[in-house]
């Protein structure tokens, strides 16, 4: 008889965890979804935010949100280093490429705050580009950048980028 009650018992265990455990992976799966969500709106705020942030003065950059300080490190930074990385440079690059990709990654592609660009394929660099512009790979400032960017741009870009390499081998020979 006791047998039987411990029996029952056990059973009632193991169903109110069943229970339990379904309860919990119902409610983990929600939390994942509201953090999606989130995700997805921080996203388009920021995305939407980022060609104005650049329009306005500092004191008001100031005042739109803790990022913008580190945006502001950032530029300074950026500042200091685009200086430095003047003297640096051992081949003529685009006016495009110079006024719009070296301030990140370097006169000559050798990177800086963005990554490393020389030696890489114009293959490599045009997919990583539409990609971006696309938003199938993420990254904001890349975002904000090319999408004021058409295809042709991209294109003669990657293409430059792709001979970054042959050309300071080149400049190295002289
Ligand atoms: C304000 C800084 C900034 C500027 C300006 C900038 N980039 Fe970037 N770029 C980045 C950062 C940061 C990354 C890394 C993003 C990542 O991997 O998610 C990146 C990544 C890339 C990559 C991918 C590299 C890899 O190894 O995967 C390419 C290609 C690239 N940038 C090209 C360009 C070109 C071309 C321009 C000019 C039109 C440009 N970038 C301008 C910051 C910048």
């Amino acid at each position: 008889m006791i047998r039987h009650i411990i029996a029952a018992i056990a059973t009632l265990l193991a169903i109110w965890a069943m229970v339990f455990m379904y309860r919990l992976d119902r409610e983990a799966n929600r939390f994942g979804e509201i953090q999606k969500l989130l995700e997805r709106t921080k996203m388009e705020v920021k995305v939407e935010k980022h060609p104005k942030v650049s329009s306005l003065t500092p004191s008001e950059t100031n005042a739109v949100k803790p990022q913008s300080k580190k945006e502001d490190e950032a530029a300074k930074k950026l500042k200091a280093l685009q200086e430095r990385a003047g003297n640096l440079m051992a081949f003529k690059v685009s006016p495009l490429y110079k006024q719009k990709c070296s301030s990140c990654h370097g006169v000559n592609g050798e990177g800086i705050i963005g990554p490393k660009l020389i030696g890489k394929s114009s293959d490599f660099i045009l997919k990583a580009l539409e990609d971006f512009k696309s938003g199938k790979r993420k990254n904001y400032v890349m975002y904000g950048l090319l999408s004021k960017m058409d295809e042709g741009q991209l294109k003669a870009l990657a293409e430059e980028i792709g001979t970054f390499q042959q050309k300071l081998e080149a400049s190295q020979k002289q």
